[in-house]
This record gives structure tokens, sequence and C-alpha cells, in this order.
């Protein structure tokens, strides 16, 4: 791909005390792409998505986004500029459980990017539309089911409109009856041309929508490439390993059976 990547980081090194956590990572993701992380826990993933947001800050290496080197930003007013820009769903949904799911859109459009409530609240329901939540816009957040918030919250990302979302494993925490719905939306995103990074554990969905999958291990990208080479032929004894558990053994690590979700295609409906 000829443009400069929206996301570049070079060698990045961080560690916290002895522990040694990321050893020079090198990743890009290029504007329109879907790129997945994938790897085993504790390899780094969750810190190199806070590197990318400045929430943490690397010892040694480059982390560019869209041409800001994230490590020359000091002040709190450069990271919120930064975090504007870099939208961020985690597992924990962290909506405001003693606000509507309308007024948790509308808080941060209102305070940070100083927009009239009208617009904001127009701007709201939008995506609440898209999500497919409006009819929840007055419910209160410990009213919904999981993926129902996952939705929202992915809806308050948006509502930022950031040049790129970061997605920190939000299905982990979920029901499997609503992981379905939460990865139509991220799929729904990424056909949109949104830029999407995404540390994930459902495989088959990496491998469905990423134009590139990145494989972590200890600290290091063992291997990175189309979802279809990574996939059907990865090249790494590790990824080879690391995926034939991930796709075959994961129901006897949760004590359930594996979510695939593709089997049962009923899931990608929305339940409303
Ligand atoms: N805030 C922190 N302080 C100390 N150690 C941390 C912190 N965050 C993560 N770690 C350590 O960094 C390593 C990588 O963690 P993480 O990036 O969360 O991995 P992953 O997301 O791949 O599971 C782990 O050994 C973890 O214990
Ligand atoms: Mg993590």
């Amino acid at each position: 791909m000829p443009s400069e990547p929206l996301i570049s980081l070079r060698d990045v090194h961080l560690a916290f005390g002895d522990n040694r956590v990321l050893k020079g990572i090198n990743l890009d993701v290029h504007k329109g792409q879907a790129v997945s992380i994938i790897g085993p826990s504790g390899s780094g993933k969750s810190t190199i998505l806070r590197c990318i947001t400045g929430l943490l800050r690397p010892q040694s290496g480059s982390i560019r986004v869209g041409g800001t080197e994230v490590s020359t930003l000091h002040t709190e007013a450069e990271l919120i500029s930064l975090r504007k820009r870099v939208g961020f769903v985690f597992q924990q949904f962290n909506l405001f459980p003693h606000l509507s799911v309308l007024e948790n859109l509308v808080i941060a459009p209102r305070k940070v990017m100083r927009r009239e409530r009208a617009e904001a609240e127009r701007q709201a329901l939008e995506l609440l539309a898209k999500v497919r939540m409006e009819h929840k816009a007055h419910a209160y957040p410990g009213q919904l089911s999981g993926g129902q918030q996952q939705r929202v919250a992915i809806a308050r990302a948006l509502a930022m409109r950031p040049e790129l979302i970061l997605f920190d494993e939000v299905t982990s925490a979920l029901d499997p009856e609503t992981v379905g719905e939460v990865l139509t939306v991220i799929r729904e995103l990424t056909e949109e041309g949104m830029t999407c990074v995404l540390v994930t554990h459902e495989m088959r969905f990496a491998e469905d929508i990423s134009d590139v999958v990145y494989f972590t291990e200890n600290g290091l990208i063992a291997e990175h490439g189309s979802a279809e080479q990574i996939f059907q032929h990865p090249h790494n004894d590790r990824t080879r390993e690391f995926l034939r558990h991930a796709l075959h053994d994961r129901g006897q690590r949760v004590g359930k059976p594996a979510p695939d979700v593709f089997s049962n295609l009923s899931r990608f409906s929305i339940s409303v």
C-alpha cells in the first residue's frame, strides 16, 4: 500500500520494572484497514493499544499516529487531543451508570468538543440507530444486556468522530449469545472503511474481517501477514500451535462449548 501508515510503531520497547513487556514492536496500520492482534495472554497486546493512545509511554522507539509522534506529547491538552482522534473500546464497557444511554453519548462531545446540545443529541441518536440501540436511548446502562452496553460503548466512541478505533477484547466479558451482535457492529464499521485495530480471541471473526493480522508472543511480533496467510499457512511454529489451541480447545478453557460465531448465523441478527 503506497500511502503513509495512519499508525506506525517502530522498535517500541516498554518495561514495567524488570518485566520487559514490549521488546521491539513494529506495526503499521493504514487508513481504512482492519488489523487484528492475536496472541497468548500476557504477550503485550493491550500494552500495544495503550501505547497508541498515549496511556502508556514506552522507554524507547517511535509511535506515530497520523503524523503525530506520540512520545513528544506531554501536556494533558496534547494527550486529550490525541485521544479525540483515537477511539478506544475496552472489555469492560465503562458506561456512566447514572446517565441514560443518550447522555452517555452526549457528554464527551459537549464537554470536550464544545458541541451544542441539539447537535450532540442529533448525532447521538444517529449513532444509536447505527448500532441498533435507538430504542434504548432513555434507558440506563444497568437495564441493558452486556452486548447492548457494548454496542452503546462503541457508539460513544464514534461520537468523538475518531480517525480510528481500537477494540481490546470487547466481546470477552459477554454472554455467548450477545457476542454476535457486537461483532456485527464492528464488521459494519470495517466495511464502511473505519480504520480498526482489534485485539480479539474471536479467531474466526479476525480471519474473516482483517486485512492484516499480527501474532504477538512474549513482547514481540512473531509473525504478521494477511488473514489468509496467518490462519491458513502460518510460517511460525508458535503461531500454528497458538491457533490450534485457540480454534479447537477453546471450549475446554472456558468450560462451555466454543462460541463459534459462524456456527449459527442467527447470532448475527441483532436482538432488541
Ligand atoms: N500497569 C501494569 N503494571 C505492571 N505490569 C503490567 C501492567 N500492565 C500490564 N503488565 C504486564 O505486562 C504484560 C503484558 O500485559 P498485556 O499487554 O496486558 O498482555 P495481553 O493484553 O497480551 O494479555 C503482562 O506480564 C502484565 O502482567
Ligand atoms: Mg489484554
